[in-house]
């Protein structure tokens, strides 16, 4: 029998649990990202909590699940090494490029993975993909920038949709750019960080994954 999406997401979690558990020095800052399947790294990271000096939280939702399992959360700026930070996908490629953003909290996990030493990828392998760009690309705009951002956004040859009623934990909006054909994903990225009045956007190419955890139905693989 297939097992479920949910049952996948808990398994990956559990794996790199287990990769932290290995890795992470002792006493050190723990990098966590933002969605569902972190949730359930959150969750089985608890176990950990004496080990760990604190965390470093990618968005308000994950800060307050971390909180609430006991694990200290501290502010990025008093922090100068991350030595592993672990997020999900909404898509990653063979070259460990990926897609975020789809929780909206794209800018932070694109900060904490600047400062971090290993970023790993914890996703379903629905998540990967042959090329990046059918998940809708998000796009943080500071609100006032949001009709001249999308007005070039087209002229890229996207289609930006305006995710209406969702606020960052930044104060912005966001674009999301459908139908984008990518053939250069670092470059893109670079052209859409150009745009006045982008904050971010959720390419994750120039700085991609250095490990990625995948299940599937097969069981966990590990990529690096
Ligand atoms: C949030 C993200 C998430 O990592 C991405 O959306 C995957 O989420 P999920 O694990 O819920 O599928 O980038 O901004």
């Amino acid at each position: 029998m297939a097992t479920s999406q949910d049952q996948l997401k808990q398994q990956v979690a559990q794996a790199a649990f287990d990769y932290v558990k290995d890795h992470l020095p002792a006493q050190a800052i723990i990098g966590v990202g933002t969605g569902s399947t972190v949730n359930f790294f959150i969750d089985a990271l608890a176990e950990l909590k004496q080990d760990i000096e604190a965390a470093v939280s990618s968005s308000e939702a994950s800060t307050e699940r971390l909180k609430q399992h006991g694990i200290r959360v501290v502010d990025l700026n008093s922090v100068s090494e991350v030595p592993i930070y672990v997020d999900g996908a909404d898509e990653i490629d063979e070259h460990m490029r990926m897609v975020k953003g789809g929780g909206g909290a794209l800018t932070r996990e694109k900060i904490i993975a600047a400062v971090a030493k290993k970023v790993v990828c914890i996703a379903d392998e629905s998540k990967q993909v042959g090329r990046l760009g059918r998940f809708p690309i998000p796009v943080e705009v500071i609100p006032m920038a949001r009709s001249y951002v999308a007005r070039q956004i087209v002229k890229l040859g996207g289609d930006p949709v305006w995710r209406e009623g969702f606020t960052t934990d930044n104060g912005n909006w966001i674009l999301d750019i459908h139908n984008l054909d990518i053939v250069d994903p670092i470059h893109l990225e670079q052209q859409l960080n150009n745009i006045v009045g982008v904050v971010t956007n959720g390419l994750f190419a120039q700085r991609g994954a250095d490990i990625a955890i995948i299940a599937g139905d097969a069981g966990i693989k590990t990529l690096k």
